[in-house]
């Protein structure tokens, strides 16, 4: 969920629609904004995206230069009008990010007092919380100083009271919240993003802090409620403005963009003209003292750790464990104290991934992000930054962040196995030179473009497709099957294609079209023998491969997808690209909403 929160000169209304279509990336199931304004609150929601909101606030009033706003990923209670936010108990209106793990127990004593929810949300909560307190006769601040610790959980919440309009509370815990400082007006945002159109200096606040903002007055307190000092950061480059140009969705737009965005995230790693790679920004991690690196990461970020494990222990004989955040801070893993954690996260705002992150701090090990977002909360807790340079993702759907991630992760991978005297020097050249290559390769894959697109008719009818692959192909068959459920929601499946024969072929018939994913390398002959498996039993294949392995496999296949031919070192980063293409003109063909599907956030704050 995405939180804004203004005290400002001119009216709220419009600015917190401004900044909620910045945080729609956090969710947007919902969406809604509650006014000051002469000692009444005003307040409008509808479910949905925010234009359904900007609807509703056509005809329902919002005056007042005080306001917050909240655009919602929904947790607890379903995503429709009720269950929107801002809550409001009595004089209290509060938005909130995260879960309230104890609301069953707070809104059972509350009930038992006699007061009323109106809503299934956990957030209600917390306004009835600061409420009681008020109608106990408490000031604003001890009330809200009262209710901060009876809260368990994690959250970001921004509270204002009726007839305070000079007054607004903030307070973070797990979920990430940030002071922005403008001239005679304070703001709340879940990111500096947030408010970058009123403002580019920010206060993160700190795990446990809370805030009294006023106009003209900024008041910090720790945990124990005891004031804190805070520093004030500019931020650049977040007031960028992104918009569609001329492609029909952000998500097209953002597949054409990759020859950029790997050119320049591979370009803060490699020194072209001497063939070296190093960290970025004079960074170094000894990577010859580490007996083992752990990959933890959600989603399509997961996928890009699962193609870098191949690369570290190959190029770096490093073991490398791969972990779905989500799973490994709940599972007591065995960690050793020389490992490297990397973090690997577009938005470095995932709750999961944060806690992971969190929870190896505590043990002790250097942690590292490769990370699109450098304000981001997991970029700014981690030891070492390892930026990927895709610039702002909007499409849900994740494509150029996950080629930047692999880029990284590549020349990661690269510095390592110098670092560990498993590479030479002349390794180094032959490999940094095979990045330098990405861009024109990417260049060349987009243009099946059309090809795809027939594909991509028949394939919209199809109820199952399984993807398979060998070697880093099999994470990219993963994603390729992730990229078409989450977009066209079609039921797939990313397979290891030597696995195929341990169950999934049963699926097989003729319904059930199978995407092999088949560069030339070592195992284009096995992965042909699978395909010849698949064909036998009568399956539909696509073969997406380039010219030598249309050849060796010429007479199996349905269909043909031809990518230019590379050096397997590459191949999982030029692969992504039919992939996605696919992915996206299935969808089109199906008619979803395809820059935000349905159920899903770009960036998921809660647990
Ligand atoms: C969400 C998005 C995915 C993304 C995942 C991890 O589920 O919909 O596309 O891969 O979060 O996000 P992160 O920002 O940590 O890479």
């Amino acid at each position: 969920c995405g939180i804004i929160g203004i005290l400002g000169n001119e009216p709220a209304g419009p600015r917190v629609i401004e900044a909620l279509r910045r945080l729609e990336y956090r969710g947007y199931d919902s969406a809604g904004i509650a006014t000051l304004d002469q000692n009444e609150i005003f307040r409008a929601r509808a479910p949905g995206k925010l234009k359904n909101l900007e609807g509703v606030m056509a005809n329902v009033a919002t005056p007042g230069n005080t306001g917050i706003g909240h655009t919602r990923w929904a947790t607890h209670g379903a995503p429709n009008e009720t269950n929107a936010h801002p809550h409001i108990a009595g004089r209290v209106a509060i938005v909130h990010n995260g879960i309230i793990e104890n609301f069953r127990e707070l809104r059972a004593e509350m009930e038992a007092k006699g007061r009323k929810f109106v809503t299934e949300t956990d957030s209600e909560a917390i306004a009835h919380l600061v409420e009681v307190e008020l109608e106990a006769g408490k000031t604003p601040f001890e009330a809200v100083k009262t209710t901060l610790p009876k809260l368990r959980g994690a959250f970001g919440i921004a509270i204002l009271i009726k007839g305070e309009e000079d007054l607004m509370f903030g307070a973070r815990k797990g979920s990430p919240l940030i002071i922005g400082v403008g001239e005679g007006e304070t703001y709340l945002g879940s990111d500096a993003f947030a408010v970058a159109p009123f403002t580019n200096k920010v206060i993160y606040l700190k795990e446990g802090e809370w805030c009294a903002l006023t106009r003209h007055s900024i008041n910090v307190f720790n945990e124990t409620s005891e004031q804190v000092p805070y520093a004030i950061d500019t931020v650049q480059g977040v007031a960028d403005v992104v918009d569609k140009g001329n492609y029909r969705h952000f998500m097209l737009k953002e597949i054409f963009e990759q020859p950029e965005s790997t050119a320049r995230t591979i370009g803060a790693y490699v020194n072209a003209l001497n063939q070296t790679a190093a960290l970025p920004n004079g960074q170094t991690l000894d990577f010859a003292a580490f007996d083992r690196v752990y990959i933890v990461a959600c989603g399509t970020a997961y996928y890009a750790g699962c193609v870098a494990k191949y690369w570290f222990e190959k190029y770096a004989k490093l073991p490398v464990e791969t972990d779905i955040a989500s799973e490994f801070r709940y599972r007591d893993p065995a960690l050793t104290k020389n490992a490297l954690a990397i973090f690997v996260t577009q938005s470095g705002e995932t709750a999961d991934t944060l806690a992971a992150l969190r929870y190896c701090k505590e043990y002790g090990l250097t942690t590292a992000a490769v990370v699109n977002v450098q304000t981001s909360t997991i970029a700014r807790e981690v030891d070492a930054v390892l930026p990927t340079l895709a610039g702002a993702e909007v499409g849900v759907a994740s494509t150029k962040a996950f080629t930047a991630q692999l880029c990284s992760l590549a020349s990661i991978a690269i510095i390592a196995g110098r670092a560990r005297k498993v590479l030479s020097k002349k390794d180094e050249a032959r490999l940094t030179d095979q990045l330098m290559q990405i861009p024109g390769l990417i260049t060349q894959a987009l243009k099946i473009e059309d090809a795809t697109k027939e594909i991509a008719v028949d394939l919209s009818s199809a109820r199952d497709v399984l993807y398979l692959g060998r070697g880093t192909m099999f994470p990219i068959a993963m994603e390729g099957a992730l990229k078409l459920k989450e977009i066209s929601y079609i039921h797939a499946e990313g397979y290891a294609a030597g696995e195929l024969k341990h169950g999934p072929i049963a699926l097989i018939d003729e319904h059930t079209p199978v995407v092999m994913i088949a560069p030339t390398d070592h195992l284009l002959e096995k992965t042909i023998s699978n395909m010849q498996e698949v064909a036998a039993r009568h399956g539909k294949v696509l073969l997406i491969s380039d010219e030598n392995g249309a050849k060796t496999g010429a007479d199996t296949p349905w269909q043909t997808l031809i990518a230019p031919a590379c050096d397997p070192f590459i191949s999982p980063i030029l692969y992504s690209v039919p992939i996605q293409l696919l992915a996206y003109y299935i969808a089109v063909e199906k008619g979803t909403d395809v820059d935000q599907p349905r159920n899903l956030a770009k960036s998921v704050t809660v647990e």
